[in-house]
């Protein structure tokens, strides 16, 4: 028995499907997702995922390959659909053996979904809206991640509360659905997983922890920030559809700014088009948040950090973290936190 028998209990086909101890996902960070906080997430009864961001599959295999001589948890790898080496990428995880991969950023490309699944593993995608989810899972997705704006890096329109409530009741007695964005501790998630939802992701909680690489000046600004800082970056052209990222206030949103117009002037010229005015900006995005993350400039590189950022103002490792997220939630459905459970 465990000492979380209530959450564990709610929990029990997140588990089953991820195969880790909670069903806890710690959601792919660009940059800080990397060997070190995956395997520790993996190791302290959580589920890592491998942000691959831009990576090229030799530096994907390589991180794969340093995850699991650190880890021989299950943990999983986050591809995204716009990568131009997708398909060598998913070719990549089923060679190393992924277990899970989750595509992100877009509607899976055609072949993608098979081509994982063919390796063995299982496939999560990401829901927008509620047709959207039905139609990913009748394409093969095993599992369903809905994340909600108040979420840190790219972001949809639609708050968590209001995706959960359109989306669980209908989805979750026969899917597998995790819920993502503004959940920083447990009492939210235990309010989830009584709506149905098989398990919970969270990044901005986990970002700052003692063995993520986060740069020390990033982790402080992240515990200095209070929730309305983090605010989502706007678009200036409504020719140029740019994915909204919420981030920390600073110079670095303005300059986002100063980039659309670039961007869109090179669009307007005929110099780019539409695809290529899109990697542009993710690739000012992928500079920017590893220029925050990694470097440690605070100033004009990019702090992605969710609203729950103000529910962060301590490094901690990841198994207190956890402990106490678990804790949180067993209290909130009238268990013993965190008491010993002997069994009968
Ligand atoms: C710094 C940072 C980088 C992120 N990078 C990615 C990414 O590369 N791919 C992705 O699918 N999600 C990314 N996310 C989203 C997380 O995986 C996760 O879904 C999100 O943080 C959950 O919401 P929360 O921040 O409110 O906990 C990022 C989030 C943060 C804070």
């Amino acid at each position: 028995m465990t000492a979380h028998s209530k959450t564990s209990a709610l929990m029990a086909r997140g588990c089953e499907f991820l195969g880790s101890e909670t069903a806890i996902l710690c959601g792919a960070m660009s940059w800080v997702s990397e060997r070190n906080l995956v395997a520790a997430i993996s190791n302290a009864g959580g589920f890592g995922v491998i942000a691959c961001g831009a990576m090229t599959p030799a530096l994907l295999d390589a991180e794969i390959a340093a995850t699991k001589t650190l880890t021989d948890k299950p943990f999983g790898v986050n591809l995204i659909t716009m990568h131009p080496d997708l398909f060598e990428l998913i070719e990549v995880c089923a060679k190393r053996g992924v277990t899970h991969v989750v595509l992100a950023g877009g509607i899976p490309p055609k072949g993608s979904v098979e081509a994982i699944k063919n390796s063995g593993a299982k496939v999560i995608c990401f829901a927008p809206t509620l047709a959207l989810g039905k139609k990913l899972l009748r394409s093969g997705a095993d599992a369903l991640v809905i994340e909600g704006s108040e979420a840190g890096g790219h972001i949809g329109p639609v708050s968590t509360s209001v995706l959960a409530q359109e989306i669980l009741p209908t989805l979750a007695a026969d899917h597998l659905v995790f819920v993502a964005g503004g959940i920083g501790r447990g009492e939210a998630i235990a309010g989830y997983l009584e709506m149905g939802a098989a398990g919970v992701q969270l990044g901005t909680r986990f970002a700052c922890a003692s063995e993520s690489v986060a740069h020390p000046a990033f982790k402080k600004a992240f515990f200095r920030a209070s929730a309305r800082e983090a605010v989502a970056s706007v678009q200036v052209d409504p020719r140029l559809p740019v994915i909204p990222v919420r981030a920390l206030k600073n110079k670095g949103t303005e300059e986002f700014t100063a980039k659309q117009v670039a961007v869109a002037k090179l669009l307007d010229a005929g110099e780019v088009d539409m695809g290529e005015a899109q990697l542009q900006i993710e690739r000012f995005w992928a500079g920017a948040l590893r220029r925050a993350a990694i470097d440690g400039d605070i100033e004009s590189g990019s702090i992605m950090a969710g609203q729950s950022v103000g529910m962060v103002n301590k490094e901690e490792p990841v198994t207190e973290i956890i402990a106490a997220l678990m804790a949180e939630s067993e209290a909130a459905l009238g268990g013993r936190a965190g008491a010993p459970v002997i069994a009968a």
